[in-house]
């Protein structure tokens, strides 16, 4: 059976407009933008606004517009959408067929939603490759999209102050012969021995939300930040080293690292795990907090777009959220 190589053929991101800063989370709970900033590197967030269709799969649609012109592919070139959201716009429909509606495809690809919380984008790689391999589909929309500011409770301040809103979106296809894009290896995991520290118990069959549960306050995420910190930087460093030595090369092969972005310490406590030059790690988590499954694909678009990473260049991506889910993905662009 002849095999293919994949390459991603376009990105696009999309961030609501509205910005909500440290100082405005100071008005409301007790903190300070010094705080902040000293323990997680976060100056700024986006939120959603739903009044002007920002929900995941509408972010989503105008994250994946801009990935269709960058890979000079229209709506109906796409034969596979796999979505990644960790609360998407309702239960069902699933936000992948939304987003098929909304793109105006017609051609009735399948549209697939998987939640691995902040790891999700990530996660679908390593499938979407599979299914580009073995020439299943050819055009397969992955996206990674956000909405975290409906279940952050805005008066915790230990977590109120750590997220924000986006979509990042990437079209995989085909390398054609003469090209040597590729992705070169891969890992995913999940260590559930640690799933009580990052949750969101209410909104799922178990625990609907009905006035007792508001009463409560249980319609929110809680997290033990400590030990997911702890766990981010020795899954994330772990996962790298090992898809980056599986791919026969070394650290020093690496011209990009996108690490998700949950906190500019725990992404320096990676980096500094395998002495990796901080300038060649792309950040953006001073702008946009942690988007969960967005961080990555939205870094990646970015870099891309402003002309830090380049065709050619070789890229390592490293996810970790709730679950505990992680992932790595190490190719070349
Ligand atoms: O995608 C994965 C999602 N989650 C994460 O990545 C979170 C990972 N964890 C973290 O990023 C960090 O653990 C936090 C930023 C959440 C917290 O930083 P920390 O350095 O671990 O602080 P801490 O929890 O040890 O809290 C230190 C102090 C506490 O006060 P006391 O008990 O020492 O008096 C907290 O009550 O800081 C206090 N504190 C705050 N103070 C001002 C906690 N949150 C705040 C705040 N502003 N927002």
């Amino acid at each position: 059976m002849k095999l293919f190589n994949t390459k991603i053929l376009g990105t696009g991101s999309f961030l609501p407009d509205k910005i909500l800063t440290n100082e405005d989370i100071a008005k409301r709970v007790e903190t300070n933008d010094q705080w902040i900033i000293e323990r997680t590197g976060i100056k700024a967030r986006r939120v959603a606004d739903l009044s002007k269709g920002e929900n995941p799969s509408g972010m989503a649609q105008q994250a994946t517009l801009r990935a269709l012109e960058a890979a000079n592919l229209t709506p109906n070139d796409i034969d596979c959408i796999l979505f990644s959201s960790t609360l998407a716009d309702q239960a069902m429909p699933n936000a992948a067929s939304v987003l098929q509606f909304k793109l105006g495809i017609t051609n009735n690809c399948p549209a697939l939603d998987v939640n691995a919380a902040c790891s999700g984008w990530v996660y679908l790689l390593p499938m979407a490759d599979a299914m580009i391999k073995t020439g299943m589909y050819k055009h397969i929309l992955v996206v990674g999209s956000e909405m975290l500011s409906s279940f952050n409770n805005w008066d915790d301040r230990n977590t109120c102050i750590l997220f924000g809103d986006a979509c990042g979106v990437a079209i995989l296809g085909r390398s054609s012969e003469t090209e040597d894009a590729k992705i070169y290896s891969t890992v995913l995991s999940s260590d559930s021995s640690k799933k009580d520290h990052l949750t969101l118990w209410a909104g799922g069959s178990n625990k609907r939300i009905t006035k007792e549960v508001i009463d409560n306050d249980e319609q929110w995420m809680t997290m033990n930040g400590q030990e997911i910190f702890k766990a981010a930087v020795k899954t994330m460093a772990s996962h790298c080293e090992k898809v980056v030595r599986d791919s026969g090369f070394t650290m020093s092969d690496v011209d990009w690292f996108i690490p998700h972005q949950a906190n500019l310490r725990i992404i320096e406590g990676v980096g500094n795990r395998f002495n990796f030059p901080m300038e060649k790690v792309i950040i953006n988590v001073d702008k946009y907090a942690n988007t969960s499954s967005a961080t990555v694909p939205v870094a990646f678009d970015e870099a891309i777009r402003d002309g830090r990473i380049k065709r050619g260049d070789n890229v390592l991506f490293a996810a970790f959220g709730a679950g505990l889910t992680a992932g790595a993905v190490f190719f070349k662009y």
